[in-house]
């Protein structure tokens, strides 16, 4: 490094042939993660924010696995303005058939189709030799290029599969007309010498490999995800898929904001460069964490809530002095904002919306009056109101919109006596249900009276409290996931009053249920 006091370097040039494609998987193997399934107009809503984000390709689910995938595959399809969308498939023609008629309506749609290579995949997973799959291979990409000039393929377990062999079967997708060519990490097995080693591998010795971008994708089971990924492009992949807070199977995919902040704040050592807006990226990360109840660490690289935080006195001397001493990429490039003071009960309609337009909410007529009118309850009962506060009302005031239950009224009786009471009022379909419910402990109470005025099935999976801002008159913030017949769905709440935030956490996942399965059977639930 030099002896510059700026240390932070600037952007090199940019060439087209060191444009890394970012392949975005949050909506599919992000979403087979236990729990963190995503209801139809989740998905559409984190698919407008990846689009709008620069995200080159959306892969936005598996369309053979449910109708509700294929709906969801299709409605993205339908209204990406710039992305690529993809589904995926297996090596199966039907797979490949229903997978494309999802993506049809796409101005650009892409089909992606794998098969396990490894030992273990062939003997244990489908029982076939090395010939068969490469019958498959051959058979599934051709069928795919019948629907779409953009075909990936992928090696699933392609690290545990024998050199010989995956390049035997690369060189057969690219014959049948793969255009990419995705080399995953499935188990998160690779250290990065060794992914990058394999990538080059491929590249030197399968002929046809200089025409068809490179990917990777790689898990994070020994926490290498990202530094494999960044490994492969530096021997020469071009696409990296990866997912917004590295959701995904057991210990998730590479990390989206990761992959993009790593290329960009160390462009000097890795000549890249991607189309990501970045200061989108903490939106995004939020974004998928309320819509999976999956909090983010608070150290987590890019977006967890200390990644910009100094406590200590040397480092909060340092950046006072010079931000570069203790920071090597600022929050304001990944849309982290100071956090500030907004309004008070004085403050009008007029500052709201320009507040709702600063923190990028667009909300109709109606919207805006319900969020206001939370907003002023709010700033009655709290000294200050900060952007995560307006943040944290209006998400929940737009996932509420289409409820058919609301929480109209809460009375908890608390305390070391016991039994603790809730008498909990709803309104389910326009009509106003009230009931006195006790429990072991409040909110055992709240959940009791909301199960006996909505009977149910559902188990509840997690439920989690954490606070929106600081202060002992901070708003919580409460998770709660709930699971019936292996189906799982999330809802969040928030206000200054925990118990109230917790009876709309239920009722939002409760909502989520009755959605999905009035989508499934219209009628159902509620329906005595
Ligand atoms: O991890 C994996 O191998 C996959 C493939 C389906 C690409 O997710
Ligand atoms: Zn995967």
């Amino acid at each position: 490094m030099d002896s510059d006091e700026n240390q932070t370097k600037q952007e090199a040039p940019r060439a087209d042939s060191d444009r890394v494609v970012i392949f975005d998987t949050t909506l599919r193997d992000g979403e087979q993660c236990p729990g963190a399934t995503m209801t139809f107009d989740e998905k559409l809503e984190i698919a407008e924010l990846l689009d709008e984000m620069g995200v080159d390709i959306i892969e936005a689910g598996f369309p053979i696995a449910s109708q509700g995938d294929f709906e969801s595959v299709q409605e993205i399809a339908r209204r990406a303005n710039n992305s690529v969308i993809c589904g995926l498939s297996r090596a199966q023609l039907k797979d490949i058939d229903v997978c494309a008629e999802a993506i049809k309506p796409a101005a650009r749609g892409r089909i992606h189709t794998f098969i396990g290579t490894s030992p273990l995949h062939r003997k244990y997973q489908m029982g076939i030799e090395k010939a068969e799959v490469l019958e498959r291979v051959t058979a599934s990409v051709t069928r795919a290029r019948n629907h779409t000039g953009d075909v990936e393929w992928s090696a699933m377990d392609a690290t545990r599969t024998e050199d010989d062999f995956l390049c035997a079967c690369v060189e057969a997708a690219i014959k049948a007309g793969a255009t990419t060519i995705n080399i995953p990490d499935t188990v998160g097995y690779a250290t990065p010498d060794e992914f990058g080693a394999l990538k080059r591998m491929l590249l030197e010795r399968v002929p046809g490999a200089e025409a068809v971008v490179f990917s990777t994708h790689c898990h994070n089971d020994l926490g290498l995800a990202v530094a494999n990924s960044l490994a492969g492009v530096v021997a020469g992949a071009r696409q990296v898929e990866c997912t917004i807070n590295g959701l995904g199977e057991r210990a998730g995919n590479a990390a989206l904001e990761e992959v993009v902040m790593a290329i960009k704040t160390r462009s000097d050592v890795m000549p890249f460069w991607t189309g990501i807006d970045t200061t989108m990226l903490t939106r995004a990360s939020k974004l998928v964490s309320r819509v999976t109840a999956f909090p983010v660490q608070y150290n987590k690289a890019i977006v967890g809530r200390n990644a910009f935080a100094h406590e200590s006195g040397i480092h909060q001397d340092g950046m006072l002095k010079n931000s570069q001493t203790f920071e090597i990429m600022t929050p304001e490039s990944v849309g982290v904002k100071e956090s500030s003071l907004v309004m008070g009960k004085h403050s009008g309609r007029h500052a709201f919306r320009e507040k709702l337009k600063e923190l990028g909410y667009e909300l109709g007529d109606n919207a805006f009056e319900d969020a206001f009118v939370r907003f002023k309850t709010l700033a009655d009962r709290k000294k200050h109101v900060y952007d995560e506060d307006i943040e944290a009302l209006v998400d929940q005031e737009i996932a509420s919109a289409r409820d058919r239950i609301k929480v109209v009224a809460l009375t908890v009786i608390a305390g070391t006596g016991g039994p603790q009471k809730a008498t909990v009022t709803l309104d389910i379909d326009g009509k106003q249900h009230t009931v006195e419910a006790t429990g072991d402990g409040p909110v055992d109470a709240t959940f009791q009276g909301i199960s006996s005025l909505v009977p149910h099935e559902a188990r509840l999976a997690l439920y989690q409290v954490s606070a929106v801002t600081e202060g002992t008159d901070a708003q919580a913030e409460v998770m709660v996931r709930l699971e019936v017949d292996g189906k799982i769905a999330t809802g969040r709440g928030s206000d200054t009053d925990t118990m109230v935030a917790s009876a709309r956490a239920y009722v939002s996942a409760l909502n989520k249920l009755m959605a999905r399965e009035a989508r499934r059977k219209p009628e159902t639930m509620l329906a005595s």
